[in-house]
């Protein structure tokens, strides 16, 4: 969702400003803008659209000049996308930049409208910098603290003031914001791969917390205006992770990243063969302590959960229910303290699953995280905690997390399996080396990119396509189908193999592409049937299915072959020609397939 970035120190701060925001363009946004102090005032340039679109704007009416100053991409929730409600947003000295949601924004306006202020735009932002103007008896800090404690709801804030020249400030209620530190300089973010073209040291913010900034550093103050002092922490990640390296896509990057993501993650989660989970507080006997597990989570991590489900049920016989998470929080869930609450994410700041934690834990159940983003909130307020070592995934299209977060559904299996005596450990130890054995699979799979290209080629005239399945087969058409809707923006389904005669099977009509996955050795005689079917009605069938079949003309048109290993194993392999085929259907229609249309990264906001 939004970006927020700020700047002070020597540098050209309008360059840094973009460059910064330029790293942010992963969240999604419809809009940017910056406000620098030029020559002792705040200068604002904004504009609806893409950073170049700004460029462009300040290129015509003005470049602000100067050495400090804030920034912001705009993933629009209150007033449509256009120049007038892009930030920053200004009262008559302040000028701000926000990340989140205002709750009380309107009861807030309507409070200041009687004060006798004017609002420009739509936004609940405009009502923050109007109210901070209201309070702002010049002093910075005090002015903060007393606007916060009239604000509901979770957001981060960039904040000058004009009395204030070279002064930039920073507060956070929830939403993530990180403070940088360089050689004389100093840069606010919404997240790391912002600044690490400058600087690898950051302070995390935390809910609360005050940061000023200006020439001699940065001071850190409480809600209780108290100093502080934090604790500097250093990013593990490399400014690669932040580049593409030469792939003409961050999503294209990433899903070749897949191998080594895995290894990543898994090695140091095995020790002599087995899995084993003790360093990250998840004990055999704990595990197998709870009479029924939950995992609960948003779009392609629930789908990682679906994968879970599978497994899990399958090889440790314990019930698993799956939750949308934005479902779950509102539907007052069944907890004990005997259930174990999973929640996946890849952001760990998914607004609908951090309170769905939240929840479980007030509950009383046990809650674990399986989270990609190190110090996220997820992270670090669950019981138990796995990350998931992806790196940052930069393409709005999750591939690589949730790579790695099904290799940890995997491993979990594995361990609550072999605890809870549903399988031996000579069974546990083969599967966890088939497992290990799968990064080398998907580089094979990646050397045949050159079908699932093919296969796009032949999908993207499409209105509409379904993905089919059973079982695991299930559980992965879904993300395919995900996949492919978020970047491609054409229609798709997935739907249980089995269920279609019970009304979808009326869509296929002549040349609909039906994209059927068929891996489950057990299912694979009855999804073939469901396949014909829909064939003898005319569908254009792709098959993603083993090496060692070969379709007749009655059941595919298109096949992606995938190597051998056993059923269970196999959404490793089978969703990586998923990805690609979806990647390329974008890439062959002239989308933006890293900043897909309407979506953000990280969606912090209900
Ligand atoms: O950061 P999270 O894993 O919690 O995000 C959950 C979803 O928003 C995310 O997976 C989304 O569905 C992606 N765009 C899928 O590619």
């Amino acid at each position: 969702m939004c970006g927020i970035v700020g700047y002070v120190g020597p540098r050209d701060c309008t360059d840094v400003l973009i460059d910064a925001l330029s790293k942010l363009e992963y969240r999604g946004y419809d809009s940017a803008g910056i406000a620098v102090f030029d020559n002792g005032k705040i200068s604002v340039a904004k504009s609806k659209g893409r950073l170049k679109d700004l460029e462009n704007k300040m290129e015509t009416e003005g470049r602000p000049q100067g050495h400090a100053g804030i920034g912001h991409t705009r993933w629009a929730t209150h007033g449509e996308p256009s120049d007038i409600n892009s930030h920053p947003h200004s009262g008559k000295r302040v000028t701000i930049v926000h990340n989140g949601i205002i709750e009380n924004y309107k009861k807030l306006k309507d409070f200041l409208v009687k004060q006798g202020k004017n609002f420009l735009s739509e936004t609940d932002t405009e009502v923050v910098a109007q109210l901070l103007d209201y309070y702002y008896d010049g002093n910075p800090l005090e002015t903060i603290i007393k606007t916060v404690h009239e604000l509901e709801g979770s957001y981060a804030l960039g904040i000058v003031f004009a009395d204030f020249p070279d002064t930039v400030y920073a507060v956070r209620m929830e939403s993530p914001l990180i403070i940088g530190k360089g050689e004389g300089e100093s840069f606010i973010a919404s997240d790391v791969p912002a600044i690490l073209k400058y600087t690898k040291d950051y302070y995390l913010l935390e809910h609360g917390e005050v940061a000023m900034l200006n020439r001699n550093g940065v001071k850190f103050y409480d809600i209780h205006k108290r100093e502080i002092e934090k604790e500097l922490k250093t990013a593990d990640w490399d400014m690669d992770a932040a580049e593409k390296g030469g792939f003409e896509h961050f999503m294209l990057k990433e899903i070749h990243e897949q191998p080594e993501s895995i290894k990543k993650t898994i090695a140091p989660r095995i020790s002599d063969g087995l899995p084993c989970l003790e360093e990250c507080g998840i004990t055999p006997e704990k595990l197998k302590s709870f009479d029924k597990i939950y995992i609960v989570a948003c779009g392609t991590a629930m789908h990682a959960g679906m994968v879970g489900k599978y497994v899990i049920e399958k090889l440790a016989r314990v019930p698993v229910v799956v939750d949308i998470a934005s479902e779950f929080r509102y539907r007052d869930p069944l907890l004990t303290d005997k259930d174990l609450v999973i929640i996946i994410s890849q952001s760990g700041e998914t607004a609908d699953s951090l309170a769905a934690m939240r929840l479980s834990k007030k509950l009383g159940a046990q809650t674990l995280a399986i989270v990609n983003a190190k110090g996220s909130s997820i992270a670090r307020e669950a019981d138990m905690l796995i990350y998931t070592h992806a790196g940052p995934e930069i393409a709005v299209a999750s591939t690589k997390a949730y790579m790695v977060q099904i290799a940890v559904m995997y491993l979990l299996a594995f361990e609550l399996a072999l605890a809870s005596g549903a399988i031996d450990e000579s069974q546990c130890r083969q599967l966890t080396a088939l497992l290990q054995s799968t990064p080398e699979l998907i580089e094979k799979i990646l050397e045949e990119k050159k079908q699932a290209q093919y296969i796009a080629s032949k999908l993207i005239t499409a209105d509409s396509l379904l993905y089919i399945g059973r079982g695991l087969d299930y559980a992965l058409s879904m993300e395919g189908s995900l996949k492919l809707k978020e970047i491609s923006y054409i229609h798709s389904e997935s739907y249980a193999a089995g269920e279609l005669k019970h009304g979808t099977i009326s869509l296929i009509s002549d040349g609909m592409p039906v994209i059927a996955v068929a891996t489950q050795t057990a299912l694979f005689d009855k999804t073939i049937s469901n396949i014909k079917e829909v064939k003898a009605r005319g569908a254009k069938v792709v098959i993603v299915c083993r090496n060692g079949y070969e379709p007749e003309k009655d059941v595919a048109d298109y096949k992606f072959g995938l190597p051998d290993i056993d059923d269970i194993l196999m959404p490793m392999t089978a969703v990586v020609p998923l990805q690609l085929i979806a990647y390329y259907t974008s890439v062959l229609r002239g989308n933006d397939v890293d900043k897909p249309r309407n979506l953000a990264k990280s969606v912090t906001v209900e």
